[in-house]
């Protein structure tokens, strides 16, 4: 049983740095950073993470105990808990999909964001200190995004407390990572698929040596990774890459900072 202990900050630089120094002086799976703001908070692929007060940001430092084989799949276990905490809060009012592997969306706009960052200095065969960063906008949607953003004051009046959101998102991860650890991702794909957003339909994905595959996306396999079919009728299994969706793009414009 992992225990969660909160240090609430005003500002930091950003809570995954945080979390990482604090790693770094031997503190337990479980250390959970929380920052009013931040200076200088990191998204996915290098973007910045615009930090505003109001929204959430929270790191969790964890351990788990899987192959590095694996270990990717924690963005998929950590993105079905936030999917399944801001479902809670967002009642049947509106759609709350996962963009895959981990872009949590609320009518096809972006709600919430996880970054994981591991540390190859100490990579272990198991028990690689992981890095879970997650930002959601309950106050603020910030303007200079990859995706167009929303945030739950949008939606929701009031807007949760984040105490207890966070409390929440703690209680659904925890269940969700002990199975991941236990049992493998396997047990948590149907109801990771409940969320997906653009089955069946046309996607790009940019990835590694492969480059640019357009096709529709079919389904994810047991270990999470996209497959994709293109126009050949070929499989392409995608366990890492930047997917982007048309429809998402198209009816919002999509403005692409990287
Ligand atoms: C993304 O969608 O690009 C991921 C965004 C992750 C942002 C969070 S906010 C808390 C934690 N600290 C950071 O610097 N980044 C993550």
């Amino acid at each position: 049983m992992i225990n969660y202990n909160f240090t609430h900050y005003d500002s930091l630089d950003s809570t995954n740095s945080e979390v990482k120094r604090l790693c770094q002086q031997d503190y337990p799976e479980g250390t959970v950073v929380v920052a009013a703001t931040q200076t200088v908070g990191r998204g996915r692929l290098g973007r910045r993470w615009i930090s505003p007060p109001g929204n959430l940001y929270f790191s969790i430092l964890l351990r788990p105990k899987v192959s590095l084989d694996v270990l990717s799949q924690l963005a998929l276990v950590g993105g079905l808990a936030l999917a399944k905490t801001i479902k809670y809060y967002m009642g049947d009012t509106c759609r709350v999909t996962l963009k895959w592997p981990n872009d949590i969306l609320v009518n096809l706009q972006k709600i919430a964001g996880i970054l994981i960052e591991t540390d190859m200095d100490s990579c272990l065969i198991e028990g690689t200190p992981c890095y879970l960063g997650i930002g959601v906008n309950m106050e603020r949607a910030p303007e200079l995004t990859a995706y167009p953003a929303i945030a739950f004051k949008d939606f929701v009046t009031p807007i949760p407390d984040t105490a207890e959101f966070l409390n929440n998102f703690v209680i659904n991860f925890n269940s969700m990572y002990v199975t991941w650890q236990e049992e493998g991702f396997v047990v948590l794909r149907d109801e990771w698929l409940s969320f997906a957003h653009g089955l069946g339909e046309f996607i790009v994905a940019t990835a590694g040596k492969e480059g640019q595959i357009e096709g529709e996306f079919l389904t994810i396999t047991e270990a999470g990774s996209l497959i994709l079919l293109d126009e050949n009728e070929k499989e392409h299994i995608i366990s890492s890459s930047e997917v982007t969706f048309p429809d998402i793009e198209d009816r919002l414009g999509f403005i692409n900072k990287n």
